[in-house]
């Protein structure tokens, strides 16, 4: 796919991957629209991108956002090339104290926002015989980190979402692709609903969010199905599918819960 000149809607734009993508394929000549909710952010990123760019400030979990997003696509650009569905939420909570309502947000923002995306995109990209899919994942999408599961899944069921799609989109000429994170530099950990009680014994300060953006942009040029962000997330799963137990012990050696917690963060 060539970039300049590309139309190519980014959302979660407002911080971390989202935000690096959005600079990086503006470094590359497209035309970028950004979505989500903190409309301050999305206007002072836009004044740093060179170029023509749009934005759109709203809630990926509302079914009108996607849809008004890619008609501003098409009345800003005349045409739309890729979608970049990075927006997502984390959920931080063992699995005995999980609320409903947080999974249920977590699902609407990491599933169903993801789905509208798509939904909006496809008919367009259908008609013109072109066009790419890339839905940020994540590497607890394939194997669940303890603390994470209502995180773990929604992305699970993302995973299972676009497992389908691929299949369906055969033969169409519009490109998937599944990227698979493991932990990056971001607003991921504070912003994340739940608990902030989860700690990691080997917590890395993960990868730059701008290495990930390099890495969806080579996605965007070649579509491989999926792509991990890191060789260490590639071996835990690795290592989990072959050594279960094993895996187990490490994971619950290595991420632990402050038994003292009960406040939860606002
Ligand atoms: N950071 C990691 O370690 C990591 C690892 C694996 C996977 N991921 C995945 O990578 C993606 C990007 O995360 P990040 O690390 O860049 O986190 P981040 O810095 O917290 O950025 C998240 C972005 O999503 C937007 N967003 C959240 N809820 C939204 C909603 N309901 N509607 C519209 N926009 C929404 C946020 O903007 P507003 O708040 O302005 O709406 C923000 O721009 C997510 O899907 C995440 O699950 C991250």
């Amino acid at each position: 796919m060539q970039l300049t000149n590309a139309v190519i809607i980014v959302t979660g734009a407002s911080a971390g991957i989202g935000a690096a993508c959005a600079t990086a394929l503006a470094q590359h000549g497209a035309h970028v629209i950004c979505v989500a909710r903190r409309h301050e952010r999305l206007l002072a990123l836009q004044q740093t991108l060179p170029g023509q760019h749009a934005i759109y400030a709203g809630d990926i979990s509302d079914p009108a956002t996607m849809p008004t997003v890619v008609a501003l696509a098409m009345t800003t650009f005349g045409r739309l090339d890729a979608i970049i569905c990075n927006a997502g939420v984390g959920l931080s909570m063992p699995v005995a104290q999980l609320q409903w309502d947080d999974v249920v947000r977590c699902m609407n923002v990491n599933v169903g926002g993801v789905l509208a995306g798509i939904q909006a995109v496809l008919p367009h990209f259908l008609a013109k015989k072109s066009g790419a899919i890339v839905v940020i994942s994540s590497v607890v999408g394939v194997h669940a980190l303890p603390y994470s599961g209502g995180y773990a899944a929604s992305k699970g069921a993302l995973e299972r979402l676009c497992d389908a799609l691929r299949i369906e989109l055969r033969g169409s000429d519009v490109k998937l692709t599944v990227v698979r994170p493991g932990t990056v530099q971001s607003e991921f950990f504070s912003q994340r609903m739940g608990a902030n009680h989860e700690v990691r014994h080997t917590r890395t300060p993960g990868i730059p969010a701008s290495q990930v953006a390099t890495q969806i942009i080579t996605a965007l040029r070649h579509h491989p199905r999926i792509v991990y962000t890191r060789w260490q997330d590639r071996l835990l799963l690795w290592g989990s599918a072959c050594f279960p137990e094993l895996a187990d012990r490490v994971l619950a050696r290595m991420i632990q819960w402050r038994p003292d917690d009960s406040s939860r963060l606002p």
